[in-house]
C-alpha cells in the first residue's frame, strides 16, 4: 500500500526525467502511466553483447564544457534521485552520430544499497552496476526545453548519456567524487536543495578513465513516469571508478519522497524492459590488428562449420 502510495505520488508530482520510487514501484507504471510506460520501445534494457551489431556511424563526441568548473548550478534531493542542473548555456554534445547539438540539462544517479547491492539501470550481459549516471541533453531546437521534447513526443528529442559506477576498494578514489558525495549532507530530505556547489567540479573529472569512443547506442525512454519515448540512449563500456565509502553515501544520507518518515533513498532504479526487436548497436571492429589475425585458426586446423563473418565480427569488436 505504502510503496502503491509513493508510486502515485511520483507519477503525479514528478512526471520528470529522474528515477522513481524504490525498486517495487515500476511493475505498476504501466498502470498509471500505460500510453508510454507500457511502451514498446522501454528503457532501460539488458544489452546482450553477443547480439550487439557493428555501426560504423559511432564515432567519437564533441563534448564542450564538461573541462568547465562553473556549469554546476544546484543539487537537488528530488525525492528519488539526486539531481545536478547544469547551465546549458555552457554544456552539450554532438557527434557520435546524434542528429544535431544536444544541450545537457542536468545529471542524475541511480543506486542500490550500498556498493554490494546493486543500482544500475542497464544491465550488461546481466551484470547490475553498483550504480548508473545519466546526462540529459535536449536537442537544441527545443530551445532547452525538456517539457517541449516531450510534448513534441520527438524519438530523437532527448540524448541521455549512460555510465556505469564500478566501486573500487581504493580510499577515496577521486577528489571530485569526495566533493560530490559531501554535498549530500545538505539535501537530505525531498525538495531540498543547494546551489553552493559552482567552481568545483567538472563533468570530466566526475567521467575519470572512460575511454568515450567506446559504446553502445539504442532508442529507448525515460525510466521515470511518463517513461516517454524520446531517447537516444548511449552507454558507455568503461565504467566509472569511485570508491566503496563515496557510493555508500547514497544510500545513507538522502531519504525518498514520503509521507510522514524519513525512508532512506535505496534501490531507485527500474529494472529492465523487453527489447522487443530493437537493436543495439556499437562501434565496428578495426579492419586488420592483431585481434582479427587470432579469429584465424591457424592452418592446418580446418574452419569450424557453422562459423559465419557475423559471428567472428561481434568476437572481434565486442568488449
Ligand atoms: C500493456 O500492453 C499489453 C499489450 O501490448 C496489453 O495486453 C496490456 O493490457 C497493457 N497494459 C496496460 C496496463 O495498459
Ligand atoms: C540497506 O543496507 C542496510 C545495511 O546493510 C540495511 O540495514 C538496510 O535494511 C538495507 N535497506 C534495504 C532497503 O534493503
Ligand atoms: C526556439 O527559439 C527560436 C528562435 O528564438 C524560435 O524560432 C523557436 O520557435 C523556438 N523553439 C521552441 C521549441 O521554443
Ligand atoms: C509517439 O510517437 C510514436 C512514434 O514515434 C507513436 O507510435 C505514438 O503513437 C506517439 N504517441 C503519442 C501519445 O503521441
Ligand atoms: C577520505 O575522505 C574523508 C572525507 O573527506 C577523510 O576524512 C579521510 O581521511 C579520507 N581518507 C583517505 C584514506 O584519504
Ligand atoms: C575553476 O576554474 C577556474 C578557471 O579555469 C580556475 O581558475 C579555478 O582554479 C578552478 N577551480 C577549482 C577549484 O579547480
Amino acid at each position: 500500500m505504502i510503496v502503491l502510495l509513493v508510486t502515485c505520488l511520483v507519477a503525479l508530482l514528478s512526471p520528470s526525467v529522474h528515477s522513481a520510487g524504490s525498486s517495487a514501484d515500476y511493475t505498476h507504471w504501466p498502470k498509471i502511466a500505460p500510453t508510454f510506460c507500457n511502451g514498446s520501445k522501454q528503457s532501460p534494457i539488458n544489452i546482450v553483447t553477443s547480439s550487439v551489431q557493428g555501426n560504423s556511424k559511432l564515432t567519437s563526441f564533441t563534448f564542450t564544457g564538461f573541462d568547465d568548473n562553473s556549469t554546476f548550478i544546484s543539487i537537488t534531493n528530488s525525492g528519488d534521485s539526486v539531481v545536478v542542473s547544469l547551465d546549458d548555456e555552457k554544456v552539450a554534445v554532438k557527434g557520435g552520430d546524434l542528429p544535431g547539438l544536444y544541450n545537457a540539462k542536468q545529471f542524475h544517479l541511480h543506486w542500490g544499497n550500498g556498493s554490494s547491492s546493486p543500482g544500475s539501470e542497464h544491465t550488461v550481459d546481466g551484470k547490475q552496476y553498483p550504480m548508473e549516471l545519466h546526462i540529459v541533453s535536449v536537442h537544441s531546437k527545443y530551445n532547452g526545453s525538456v517539457s517541449a521534447a516531450l510534448a513534441a513526443n520527438d524519438s530523437t528529442g532527448l540524448a541521455v548519456l549512460g555510465f556505469f559506477i564500478e566501486a573500487t576498494s581504493e580510499q577515496n578514489k577521486t577528489k571530485s567524487w569526495d566533493i560530490l558525495t559531501s554535498f549530500l549532507t545538505s539535501i537530505p530530505n525531498s525538495g531540498s536543495t543547494t546551489t553552493d556547489i559552482m567552481d568545483q567540479i567538472t563533468l570530466d573529472s566526475l567521467l575519470e578513465g572512460v575511454d568515450r569512443t567506446k559504446y553502445y547506442r539504442y532508442q529507448g525512454s525515460l525510466t521515470t513516469p511518463d517513461c516517454n519515448e524520446v531517447v537516444i540512449w548511449t552507454v558507455f563500456k568503461d565504467p566509472i571508478k569511485v570508491s566503496q565509502n563515496l557510493i555508500k553515501r547514497f544510500s545513507t544520507t538522502t531519504n525518498f519522497k514520503a509521507a510522514s518518515t524519513s525512508v532512506l533513498m535505496t534501490n531507485n532504479f527500474r529494472g529492465v524492459q523487453p527489447l522487443n526487436g530493437r537493436v543495439v548497436t556499437s562501434q565496428v571492429p578495426q579492419p586488420a590488428g592483431r585481434a582479427h589475425q587470432r579469429l584465424h585458426p591457424p592452418q592446418p586446423y580446418p574452419a569450424l562449420p557453422g562459423w559465419k563473418p557475423v559471428e567472428l565480427y561481434s568476437i572481434c569488436w565486442i568488449r
